[in-house]
């Protein structure tokens, strides 16, 4: 689980946790993940792994998926979250802006999920993986071209890899949140969540438990039948695409 300290990431290990799963946990930001992994483990003990570093590292990714094997002896799934959303005017976009969007956003998932997979494939049991893509991966945003590529990748990166993981018994898929209040939307935009439920159709911006409820049911036994889907949360944003005002 990637860039897990807060947002949605933390919700979701919350309620995989919840649920009985044991997870290990990654974030960039060390401070945060030690903070929040001291919580979890004190409320779910023996359950909480955690590997610190940039989630786009292959060896950090490495490390993931050998700290989950070593405490708990197997894995089951990943959830490939770490995402960075850089806003920018596209005649003025720098390439290391381009270069690190893509790195965390995809090279990121992309080698998450290979290795995942390749971990899976050995134990022979089948598994899933989800990818967070974004609702701006499926309409343009202003000013947001390159993260909005990264996450149509995403869902066709689902798509693709059914071909490849399908006959291990793995399931691929991707969820499309729309605007969802995290401390990292409320501090880019202060009246975010004001802004945004004015032209969702449900009238609210989503939370991240909205968005976690909907990754645990896709990596339950319900929706093993369910792949290479991208899921929209977005309270039906993308059906009129409107822009907040400002
Ligand atoms: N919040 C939204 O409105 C929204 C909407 C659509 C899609 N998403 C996607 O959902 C995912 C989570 O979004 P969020 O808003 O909860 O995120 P966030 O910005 O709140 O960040 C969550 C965590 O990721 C960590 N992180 C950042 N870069 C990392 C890296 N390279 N390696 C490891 N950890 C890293 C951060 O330190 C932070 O703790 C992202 O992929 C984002 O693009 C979010």
């Amino acid at each position: 689980m990637t860039g897990a300290a807060e947002g949605i990431g933390l919700s979701i290990t919350k309620h995989l946790l919840e649920q009985g799963a044991r997870v290990v946990i990654n974030d960039i930001n060390a401070d945060a993940l030690n903070e929040v992994v001291g919580v979890l483990d004190n409320k779910y003990p023996g359950n909480v792994g955690f590997t610190a570093g940039d989630a786009s590292k292959l060896e950090v990714i490495d490390e993931l998926i050998a700290t989950a094997m070593h405490s708990f002896g197997t894995v089951d799934f990943a959830v490939a979250n770490a995402g960075i959303t850089l806003f920018g005017n596209f005649y003025e976009f720098s390439p290391e802006n381009f270069d690190r969007v893509m790195h965390v956003n995809l090279k990121g998932a992309f080698f998450l999920t290979q290795r995942i997979a390749k971990a899976l494939r050995k134990e022979n049991k089948g598994g899933s993986v989800i990818l967070m893509s974004s609702n701006v991966g499926i309409l343009s945003y202003p000013n947001l071209t390159a993260y909005s590529m990264t996450k149509a990748a995403l869902s066709m990166m689902a798509r693709s890899l059914v071909l490849e993981l399908a006959p291990y018994n793995i399931t691929i898929n991707a969820i499309a949140p729309g605007a969802t209040v995290t401390k990292r939307t409320r501090t880019q935009e202060p009246d975010y969540e004001q802004a945004w439920a004015s032209i969702i159709p449900r009238g609210k911006t989503a939370v991240p438990e909205d968005i976690a409820k909907s990754c645990l049911f896709l990596l339950s036994k319900d929706a093993e039948h369910i792949n290479g889907e991208t899921l929209v949360i977005d309270g039906g944003w993308s059906v009129i695409g409107q822009y907040p005002k400002n």
